[in-house]
């Protein structure tokens, strides 16, 4: 029976304010907290450092789920670990060692997560999935929030549930990017358990969270009792 839970991006957040609106997320019922990491050579974009990390750790309760898209991330997963990551996800295309790169991170008491960018196939993946406790589909190529939900990755989302499934491991599915309550239920169909919402989620109507957090909970009651996946 899946568990399902929305992680806000705080991409989309108010920079100025980081604080209080991850603790409005909190309070809204927020399952995780998701940091986008970027360092504008991966991605064309320059995000947030550890640093920023600690400061959202200290904020509030939820799991600090950074998402490295960065060259070389082995050079900075004991640092996101000292600074309060308690998940650290590391794209496939980033780490020629990936094998190497999640016991790195599971040395540190961090769960590893693998990340997929959309033109990457599942098959790709299919050999560390013994090493990690979840996998992340990319749904919008990595850079920027607020971009359209690619519809053409949901075979995929469907296809890791299986392996997953097959695995007999507990293994957390997330999609990131472009989804919202107008696709969270198909999302949530094809097998995913974890909603990354970046723009929908920080700049959802008259800024409720709350509000925002029972709708989407309301949207996947129905599903929370069927099988996902197959
Ligand atoms: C994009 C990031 C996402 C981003 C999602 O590269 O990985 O986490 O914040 O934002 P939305 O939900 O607006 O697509
Ligand atoms: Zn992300």
């Amino acid at each position: 029976m899946p568990d399902f839970r929305i992680a806000p991006s705080i991409l989309s957040a108010d920079f100025g304010h980081l604080a209080e609106e991850v603790s409005a997320a909190q309070a809204a019922g927020a399952d995780w907290i998701h940091l986008d990491v970027m360092d504008g050579h991966f991605v064309p974009n320059l995000t947030i450092g550890p640093d920023i990390v600690h400061a959202v750790s200290k904020a509030c309760s939820l799991a600090m789920d950074v998402h490295l898209m960065v060259e070389h991330p082995e050079h900075l997963i004991d640092e996101f670990a000292d600074k309060g990551a308690t998940a650290i996800g590391v794209h496939v295309e980033a780490c020629v060692h990936l094998h190497r790169v999640l016991e790195q991170i599971h040395a540190r008491n961090v769960r590893a997560c693998v990340v997929l960018n959309p033109a990457t196939p599942a098959a790709s993946i299919a050999p560390v999935l013994p090493d990690v406790e979840q996998i992340l589909v990319m749904t919008v190529n990595p850079g920027f929030g607020g971009q359209s939900f690619i519809k053409q990755t949901l075979p995929k989302v469907a296809e890791l549930r299986s392996m997953i499934s097959a695995s007999g491991r507990e293994i957390d599915l997330v999609v990131d990017g472009g989804v919202s309550a107008k696709n969270v239920a198909e999302v949530a169909a094809h097998g995913a358990d974890v909603f990354v919402m970046g723009s929908a989620f920080f700049k959802c109507e008259d800024r409720d969270y709350k509000r925002y957090v029972d709708q989407v909970r309301g949207i996947l009651e129905p599903y929370t009792e069927a099988p996902t996946g197959e």
